[in-house]
């Protein structure tokens, strides 16, 4: 069994945070998430994995991820020259996937589960495509599946108008080499992309045994901001034990699951866990609430935060009530000096700012 991860596309919905890297890296729980996927497939035993990268950010991702050794795994990297679609990314990856199964683990997905027993399935009823579903509440923003009583796929539909079932399609898909005669055959869609649904399709139409199950843990496609910050949160929630390798002085109070990096300092502040900060921090006279990661090197003084994502070198000084908020490297917010009630920004392309 191989693995193709999907570290390509545009990113388009995380701007202005993708203007300047890939949204696979994005750090939740101070981790790029597209870590999370490689260590989910290495706990499953599934080693050989080749990675699509894009033009814009495939050195990026290269370097993040290395040559392979510190998740013991291969990395091959295959570059997909445009966003064509998932369906196109299996075609830029068929010499490396040759006549093996594989699993397809979108870069950008998060599931609460081992993936180990989806492999299983797919083995046990012999597949040639087993996908995984969760029922959501607005189904006509994804892929939506129907099936039979015993999760035989019997139609696939992107995006409709009138959902066949509330059940979406998880960004996790195990294909035998079937698949690859699916993907010649079929044709761009209205949005010009090769559509991982229509070759699914293909196959149920084609008579072949397109299986699915209920995925019953999270997912999270961190597509957009409210996004990173959910996958933050069940990160946080789910897999973080307390660890304190940082200076906490004797004013200082840090209750519950909360992560504290070396060469961090805690100077007479309330840090309220579940909580990850990396390290070299520095968090003086600040209360730091539920839900929140903190890249290295960051400063917080004088402020209150939470349900927060921040990633390296920012500084929130002087702030109030900092929430449901991501913040880029070395980005700064802080109160400003003079006494008029303006705000100043100084702000990138694509940002939002939320101001009472
Ligand atoms: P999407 O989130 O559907 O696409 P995107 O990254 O272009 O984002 P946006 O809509 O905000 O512009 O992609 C899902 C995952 O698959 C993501 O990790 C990117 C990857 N992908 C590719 O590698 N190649 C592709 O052709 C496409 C469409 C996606």
């Amino acid at each position: 069994m191989k693995a193709l991860v999907l570290s390509g596309g545009t990113g388009t919905r995380l701007r202005p945070l993708t203007h300047t890297g890939a949204k696979q890296l994005l750090p939740v729980a101070n981790k790029p998430i597209l870590f999370y996927v490689i260590e989910k497939l290495k706990a499953c035993h599934i080693e050989n994995i080749g990675v699509i990268i894009s033009p814009e950010t495939g050195r990026e991702v290269r370097k993040a991820l290395g040559d392979g050794s510190r998740f013991g795994v291969q990395f091959h990297f295959l570059e997909q020259d445009a966003p064509r679609g998932l369906a196109h990314t299996v075609q830029v990856a068929e010499d490396f996937l040759a006549n093996d199964p594989f699993v397809m683990y979108l870069g950008d997905n998060l599931i609460g589960s081992p993936i180990s027993r989806f492999v299983e399935r797919f083995q046990q009823r012999k597949s040639d495509a087993h996908v995984l579903l969760k029922g959501v509440e607005n189904p006509s923003a994804f892929g939506v599946a129907e099936t039979d009583e015993e999760g035989n796929v019997k139609r696939l539909v992107e995006k409709p108008k009138v959902p066949p079932s509330n059940l979406a399609l998880v960004g996790l898909y195990i294909f035998s080499p079937e698949i690859h005669k699916a993907t010649r055959a079929i044709k761009p869609s209205w949005r010009n992309e090769l559509e991982i649904t229509d070759a699914i399709q293909w196959l149920v139409d084609h008579q072949r045994p397109v299986t699915s199950e209920i995925l019953e843990s999270w997912w999270l496609d961190t597509g957009k901001k409210d996004d990173i910050l959910a996958a933050n949160t069940a990160v946080l929630d789910d897999w973080i034990q307390r660890q304190i390798d940082g200076e906490v002085d004797s004013l200082s109070q840090v209750n519950g699951r909360v992560q504290l990096g070396k060469g961090s300092k805690v100077i007479n502040s309330t840090l309220r866990g579940p909580i990850v900060i990396g390290e070299g921090v520095t968090v003086e006279n600040s209360f730091i609430g539920p839900f929140t990661s903190i890249g290295n090197q960051s400063r917080i003084i004088d402020a209150t935060i939470q349900h927060c994502v921040l990633l390296e070198e920012c500084q929130v000084v002087g702030i109030n009530r900092l929430e449901d908020s991501i913040c880029g490297r070395k980005s700064i917010v802080r109160a400003a000096g003079n006494k008029s009630n303006g705000h100043r920004l100084l702000i990138g392309d694509d940002s939002v700012v939320e101001v009472k």
